[in-house]
């Protein structure tokens, strides 16, 4: 039974009012749901008013104060049903029992350690009490929660505290009232012993909000940067976007066990630890560039998610697209705004394009879904945030800003769709945006065909544009959709001033056909075309361009992205050769460049690692298409970084020594570029297996004093496989004995390993008494990376990497079904592999799928992987 967007009905009730009262205990914990109810107006639904529910225990309810006769209703776990609804208002209270230690789902009301504490997103709510559990009935909650003191202090739902005091027999209470109407998937409520770190942050208008964030005891150092990043995040979105907060108190929850990265409940955010806790000894620069990006992003959610909200989960990139492009604009501007766009596109080009161009691929917003939990797809963020940023290029900063504050404006309370967004921003900019409603509903990666060529008498270059689309599950044909492309055409000396249609080109085109030519004048000399700039829109771009264009791009183009794609076109080109034939020479002038960029890094150094880094794996396999081979490709990305490492050592080694960083460490992105130059010319001089670079490394994991050094040496001596890398392993696993967050960095670096013997190391690894197959950052630090991360590992010839996933994908999911598909995801690209592989992953799949009792989530994604 599939959901269909299609079969989207309005309620027949609504909820005014939901007053909960909660009785917390770890094993029969105590739930009264009292709800005011009235029939919708737009509905022209009759009879029975149906709740959901999700394994839950009835025990009694009452009708306006009345407890209801028993053939009044109906009831089940999985469903709540009132035959005959009184036709005017009315109050519906219900009774129901849940045992929070025997939730291992992590979804509705759980414990995390020794704190209970909610997920409600999206359809857990209906784990905690009957309701109409779905984003289109807002109401405003009252929460009144009652513990022992002892065992939790701390009482926390969303909203103002209102009222609290204490007990009999050592319980206490608080009540929480939020006066903004919400959908149920924002609930949330916390209570536990916990430390509290305090701040405020005064809004534009004069508002004072206190800030609090709240974690386990004994963490309250770690949250400084989170903090931080929240008002800098406040701040900027009262900028960028005239957005204010709207309540008297924001405060962030960090619990060690949750299913996703964070939660953005009204008022009360729940974080996975990992996102919130970050110290230079025991978080990377990476992992402080997380915290922010995902502090902001559910600070966001505020506006875009939280007061306007979606109609119904099919409209899901609404707020998730949205809220990414809005944290990736706030994260450009905190930093280095090229620098973030490349690390964005590297990440869609190797989650979302490989989703996009396999069995798992669905639009943007999708239209039918078996389980919803698995639609939170880097589909709907990734590239719903590219679809938003598509729109802002097309119709231009002005009007993109007069469409978002229309939006706000019209929407705000309500629960809308994307057609709503859309036409916010059509009358802002009076376009008809009709073509671009594709980007929601096709699925798969455009292809840009362009061609080009100089007419040297005429001083004109004629371009042609072709777009194709091809088919992708239960979308065999596809209609010409709108594509906004920068471009310019460069020239020995940098960008050409050319024209278009007899006007100076302001570099940009939008092309809606499916095929077009277009002639630029004023082309005086030889120009290579720099299209794609920024990276415009998410497509595939061909374009045939020879080693001595590419350079010309790498030196001279105005446009940082496509400098960088440059140098990874020039890389992938080598590799691409490299694969078919393992003794192909490396083409020197690719040598020299990189000699270049090293001599000219410390201009920009982040930047400059960028450029070193050899295109991924998965970026080599995408690009070859079909029948990899996963172990060739290995090979021939060894042998470039071999190279590469044996002609540059001289220059990598002093690279390692000029950006160096002087001082006491900061995440600021002026040293964490340095820092990332650095161990890139490290790690890349390391593949060269000199003595004189195992030593620098070696020095480094040595007097190291930031976890984001002391982890780039370890994974290069790991990677090694020589007595210096097991000794270093050895070490960092005693230094950091205590600390969770830590061990599964250095589970992560073991998974990765591209060795034979590496599948027995993580099965090895599953007996530390650090893991935890329950804990999900346990289980995606080890497995998780395993499969994501280690490509000629998973794909072992002989399937062995297969069947140990499928076993513990097999083991987790009676447990944790969401984190159980999560992992499964892993085979999503199976298809394009060497038939050997193919054969093996699909057995693998198949004997998944036929397993009896699978959970809905594991089931959809099987399935639709086997389609
Ligand atoms: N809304 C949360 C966030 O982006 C994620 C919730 C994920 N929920 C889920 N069921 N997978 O920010
Ligand atoms: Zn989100």
């Amino acid at each position: 039974e599939p959901v269909r967007l299609a079969d989207y009905r309005v309620p027949a009730f609504l909820i005014d009012t939901v007053h909960l009262d909660i009785r917390l205990e770890r094993t029969q914990t105590r739930i009264v749901s009292t709800l005011t109810l009235r029939r919708n107006p737009h509905s022209a639904g009759q009879g029975a008013l149906k709740l959901d529910g999700d394994g839950l225990v009835f025990v009694e309810a009452w009708l306006d104060g009345v407890s209801l006769p028993s053939d009044a209703y109906s009831v089940s776990p999985h469903g709540f049903s009132l035959h005959q609804p009184p036709a005017e208002p009315f109050t519906l209270a219900i009774e129901t029992r849940l045992d929070p230690s025997a939730n291992t789902q992590l979804m509705g009301l759980y414990r995390s350690n020794s704190a209970y504490c909610t997920q409600c997103e999206a359809e857990g709510f209906r784990r905690i009490t009957y309701f109409l559990d779905r984003p289109d009935v807002l109401s405003v909650y009252t929460t009144r929660i009652e513990a022992s003191f002892q065992e939790a202090p701390v009482l926390l739902a969303n909203g103002n505290r209102t009222e609290h005091g204490s007990l009999a027999d050592g319980r206490h209470y608080a009540v929480w009232h939020d006066p903004f109407p919400k959908p149920s998937y924002l609930f949330a409520m916390v209570a536990g012993d916990l430390a509290m770190v305090a701040d405020s942050f005064t809004t534009r208008s004069g508002r004072e909000v206190r800030l609090e964030i709240y974690v386990e005891h004994g963490k309250e150092d770690r949250c400084a940067y989170a903090m931080d990043a929240l008002k800098r995040s406040m701040r900027w979105d009262e900028q960028a976007f005239g957005r204010e907060y709207d309540l008297d108190i924001f405060m962030i929850v960090a619990v060690s066990d949750f299913n996703m990265g964070a939660m953005e409940n009204k008022g009360l955010n729940i974080f996975n630890d990992k996102y919130v806790l970050a110290l230079p000894q025991t978080a990377t620069d990476s992992d402080f560039a997380a915290v922010e990006a995902i502090i902001a992003h559910e600070y966001f959610h505020n506006w875009t998610g939280n007061r306007i909200t979606c109609r119904d989960w099919f409209q899901l990139c609404l707020k998730e697209g949205l809220t990414v492009f809005r944290d990736q604009e706030f994260s450009s501007d905190q930093r280095s705004r090229p620098v973030k766009r490349i690390n964005d596109v590297k990440l869609l080009r190797s989650q979302q394009f490989s989703e996009d161009g396999g069995p798992l691929a669905h639009p943007v917003r999708p239209e039918i879904y078996n389980e919803i939990n698995n639609f939170y797809t880097a589909t709907v963020y990734e590239k719903g945030a590219e679809v938003v940023r598509m729109l802002k290029t097309l119709i231009g900063d002005e009007a993109f800003a007069a469409g978002m504050d229309l939006y706000f404006q019209r929407h705000d309370g309500e629960a809308v769709t994307i057609e709503d967004f859309l036409t916010c921003f059509a009358e802002a900019s009076r376009r008809d945006l009709g073509q671009f409603m594709l980007w929601y509903r096709q699925s798969g990666t455009p292809e840009i065909r362009a061609e080009g060529q100089w007419d040297e008498e005429a001083g004109t270059y004629h371009l042609s544009l072709k777009q194709i689309l091809a088919p992708t599950p239960g979308q065999p044909n596809k209609q010409p959709m709108l594509f906004p492309i920068r471009l310019g055409l460069v020239g020995e000396d940098g960008d050409l001033p050319v024209t278009l249609d007899g006007k100076p080109f302001d570099g940009l085109v939008a092309l809606a056909e499916s095929e077009r030519n277009y002639v630029f004048g004023n082309v005086r000399q030889a120009p290579v075309p720099s299209l794609l700039r920024g990276f415009s829109a998410p497509v595939k771009l061909t374009v045939a361009l020879d080693e001595e264009a590419l350079l010309t791009l790498l030196k001279a183009d105005s446009d940082p992205f496509n400098r960088w794609q440059a140098s990874q076109s020039y890389a992938l080109k080598l590799l691409l050769r490299l694969v078919k034939d393992p003794t192909t020479p490396v083409d020197p002038r690719f040598i020299a460049a990189v000699r270049g960029l090293l001599a000219g890094g410390a201009v920009d150094p982040a930047f400059t690692a960028l450029s070193l880094a050899l295109p991924s794996e998965t970026d080599i396999a995408r690009e070859i298409g079909n029948d990899v081979d996963p172990q060739a490709v290995y090979r021939a990305r060894s042998i470039l970084r071999r190279t590469l490492a044996r002609d540059l050592q001289a220059d990598l080694l002093r690279t390692i020594e000029n950006m160096t960083v002087a001082g006491p460490y900061s995440p600021q992105a002026a040293d964490a570029g340095r820092r990332s130059l650095r161990n890139g010319a490290l790690d890349l001089v390391c593949a060269g297996g000199t003595p004189q670079a195992l030593d620098a490394a070696a020095a480094q994991f040595d007097k190291a004093d930031n976890m984001t050094d002391e982890m780039a040496a370890l994974a290069t001596l790991a990677l090694s496989a020589t007595p210096a890398g097991e000794r270093a392993l050895h070490n960092f696993r005693e230094r950091y004995d205590n600390d969770p967050l830590v061990i599964d960095k250095w589970m992560g670096v073991q998974a990765m390993l591209p060795l034979e013997a590496t599948l027995d190391r993580v099965k090895e690894l599953m007996h530390d008494p650090a893991f935890s197959l329950h804990n999900p950052n346990r289980v995606r630090a080890l497995i998780g990376t395993f499969c994501s991360a280690n490509q000629t590992q998973f794909n072992r010839a002989d399937g062995e990497g297969y069947r140990f996933v499928a076993d513990i994908i097999l083991a987790i999911d009676p447990k944790n079904p969401q984190l159980a598909a999560r992992l499964l995801v892993a085979f999503k690209t199976w298809r394009s592999l060497e038939q050997g592989r193919r054969t093996l992953a699909a057995a693998t799949l198949r004997d998944i799928a036929r397993r009896p009792g699978l959970s809905r989530d594991v089931a959809d994604i099987a399935q639709r992987s086997l389609a």
